[in-house]
């Protein structure tokens, strides 16, 4: 049985602050912060990249960051995420051409792996062989790029499909995730949670990250193997 972890997403938090941000939804229960990196190629937003999140790191030395790589080319940042504090470096399917190296070369430097993939990408375009050597695998319930957006409910086949290929596997949604959504994604078999605008901008972000944790947690009693 997988458990729940619940990543708020820091592309809604007031990024001027973004240290006090991050230790803000730490006291309020959450267990990793979701750093969503984009580049202006992979995605037509531009965010942040390893030298704010290492700031972020030396402020908060114990933080778990969930490194979301909206990149072209991430093969070419694996060092830089690492060095900046990185825990885990997900990059998208659609921008490597060679996944199973890359997840190597973010193991080598000691980071866990994820592999994500965005809604027009079909589940079965993560191989076994890909999803066995990756951590997690991230299925995108919207188009990646910006936040707040309507959470699409054709993306969430693909998480039952990957969650019965792999039920050891961590699987996380993101994109348009919050109390109204959350019961589709957990039932479907999604264990870690991002979620931006629903936690950041709730007036009690502690009870958001509860009520999305219980709402795992509750799925998965139910299925597990008897
Ligand atoms: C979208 C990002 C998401 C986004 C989620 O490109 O990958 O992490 O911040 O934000 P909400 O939860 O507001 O949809
Ligand atoms: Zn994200």
């Amino acid at each position: 049985m997988v458990r729940a972890i619940i990543s708020p997403s820091v592309l809604a938090s007031d990024f001027g602050q973004l240290t006090a941000e991050c230790k803000r939804m730490i006291k309020n229960g959450a267990e990793w912060l979701h750093m969503d990196v984009m580049d202006g190629h992979f995605v037509p937003n531009i965010t942040m990249g390893a030298p704010i999140l290492s700031c972020v790191s030396k402020g908060i030395p114990d933080i778990f960051m969930d490194c979301h790589m909206m990149v072209a080319e991430p093969e070419k940042w694996v060092n830089d995420i690492a060095d900046a504090g990185g825990a885990l470096y997900c990059f998208h399917l659609e921008a490597t051409t060679d996944p199973l190296a890359l997840i190597n070369a973010i193991h080598t430097r000691n980071m866990k792996a994820g592999v994500a993939i965005s809604p027009d990408t079909p589940s079965t375009a993560i191989t076994d062989e890909v999803a066995n050597e990756a951590d997690m695998l991230l299925v995108m319930t919207v188009y990646p790029g910006r936040g707040g957006q309507k959470f699409l409910d054709r993306c969430v086949p693909k998480v039952a499909e990957l969650r019965a290929r792999f039920p050891e596997k961590d699987i996380e949604v993101d994109g348009g995730v919050g109390p109204k959504t959350i019961d589709v994604c957990a039932n479907a078999g999604s264990n870690v949670i991002v979620a931006g605008t629903a936690i950041f901008n709730a007036p009690n972000p502690g009870e958001v990250i509860q009520l999305l944790k219980n709402a795992v947690d509750t799925a998965q009693a139910k299925l597990a193997p008897k």
